[in-house]
């Protein structure tokens, strides 16, 4: 089998045990897209995919799978796993990159310095953490905090939806590129995706910069960026009273 194909079969097999195993009702059109494309592939090659019996009822259940994960090799170089944690029945989800050194060394998301600028901004809408719902898209650091590979992103992606089904949110706040980028299925720059709402399966995305991307820079730059934050998280707020006063359903 060549090289590549014998790669991206690696990668559909955990796309595959996760699907089959959590019981994914929704998974984004082009997910879809990529399993027939290599389903195909797997057909002329008479190859099977493989299932495993993983059966995850509620949150508890799938942070116990997450914690034991091996799907993708961040899980060498992880210190812990960082699932989430926040109100089990949340308005409002957040999903950021990846755990950092902080978020590896204690298991927890958003706890260095974006998770201060992180609640900052959350506290500056009326909301505090223990309201909302905080991951990531990959649970566990990867080495020197660089940006997850595609792979990565794809092994660990059947947490996320399945955290997005359990949790039912009605709004989703994506913290940078990579966010928004994997759930919203397009790969169009941030500048243009944030400051409105988008869909993730009925769900209300939006988009905004990440606080550690807030906090590289000063000056004009840091103003401008910071306007535009706060142009988003106004936005927000705005949604999620609406929401709350209508009650979540
Ligand atoms: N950045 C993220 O995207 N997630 C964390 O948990 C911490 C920093
Ligand atoms: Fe598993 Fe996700 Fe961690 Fe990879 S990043 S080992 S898929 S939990």
């Amino acid at each position: 089998m060549n090289k590549e194909v014998s790669q991206e079969l690696k990668h559909l097999k955990a796309l595959f045990k996760g699907i089959a195993a959590l019981g994914i009702s929704h998974v984004p059109k082009r997910h879809l897209e990529k399993i027939s494309d290599i389903e195909e592939k797997m057909a002329k090659k008479k190859l099977q995919a493989t299932t495993v019996s993983l059966k995850a009822a509620d949150l508890s259940e799938l942070e116990q799978i997450v914690h034991k994960c091996h799907l993708c090799p961040l899980a060498q170089s992880r210190k812990n796993p960082v699932f989430g944690e926040g109100s089990k029945n949340p308005i409002l989800m957040i999903v950021g990159e990846a755990p950092g050194r902080e978020e590896d060394i204690q298991g927890r998301p958003f706890v260095g310095r974006s998770g201060e600028l992180l609640t900052k901004m959350l506290r500056a809408i009326n909301l505090e953490r223990q309201e909302v719902f905080i991951t990531s898209v990959v649970k566990c650091r990867p080495p020197r905090n660089r940006t997850p590979k595609k792979e990565e992103i794809e092994a660990c992606l059947t947490y996320l939806l399945k955290q997005i089904e359990l949790l039912d949110p009605k709004l989703i706040l994506c913290l940078g590129a990579t966010a928004a980028h994997t759930l919203l299925g397009t790969e169009e720059p941030l500048a243009t995706l944030r400051g409105k709402f988008h869909q993730y399966n009925g769900i209300k995305v939006l988009v905004t910069y990440h606080p550690a991307y807030l906090l590289r820079f000063g000056g004009a730059k840091l103003v401008n960026l910071k306007r535009q934050a706060w142009h988003d998280l106004q936005l927000l707020q705005s949604e999620y009273e609406k929401i709350k006063n209508g009650a979540k359903g």
